[in-house]
């Protein structure tokens, strides 16, 4: 199948959006790109530098910079995008008008699986990491759901068969 717009994947942190990212790009034959390892890449370091040195609000400025980027490439893109992204207005604007955006759903207890141990994430380094992911999806989880075009939960099947599912629906 041929899309020929950008895909921008939103949920939050241990989804599953950068693995189902790139077997949906390969599959749709798009240019994969993870808004996390986009910013790294720029700044030559990793996200816990970042937020240690310019707090989050740093990060926060690089990302909206990096999304819109993105969103801008000649070529229609699928891009995976940090949890965060979504509480930014900018964000939910400029996917909003340029992509069509899925929303990968999952359970606090599917995240806390796949994030458990991960030092890459600042905002888990704390003791309960439990109730923050619950604490975030509170707050989040109403913005995934209003900017999706697309919900597809990501705790009930293997990565490739979310991808089929969304490729049915796109
Ligand atoms: C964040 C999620 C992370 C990363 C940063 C902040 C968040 O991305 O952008 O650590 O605020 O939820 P993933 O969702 O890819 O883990």
């Amino acid at each position: 199948m041929y899309y020929n717009h950008n895909i921008v994947l939103v949920g939050p942190m241990g989804a599953g959006k950068s693995t189902i990212g790139r077997l949906l790009a390969a599959e749709l034959g798009m240019i994969f790109f993870d808004s996390d390892r986009e910013i790294e890449a720029r700044c030559g370091t990793n996200i816990p530098w970042i937020f240690d040195v310019e707090g989050e609000e740093g990060f926060r400025q690089r990302e909206i910079q990096v999304i819109d980027e993105l969103l801008q490439s000649e070529e229609p893109v699928l891009i995976a995008t940090g949890g965060g992204a979504i509480t930014r207005k900018e964000n939910r604007d400029v996917i909003g008008q340029l992509s069509t955006v899925v929303y990968l759903h999952t359970s606090v207890e599917q995240q806390l699986q796949r994030t458990a141990k991960d030092k890459n994430r600042p905002l888990l380094q704390n003791d309960n990491p439990r109730a923050i992911l619950e604490s975030l999806f509170e707050v989040r989880h109403p913005l995934y759901e209003s900017s999706a075009d697309l919900i597809i939960r990501t705790d009930k099947q293997t990565p490739k068969a979310v991808v089929k599912t969304i490729i049915k629906k796109l």
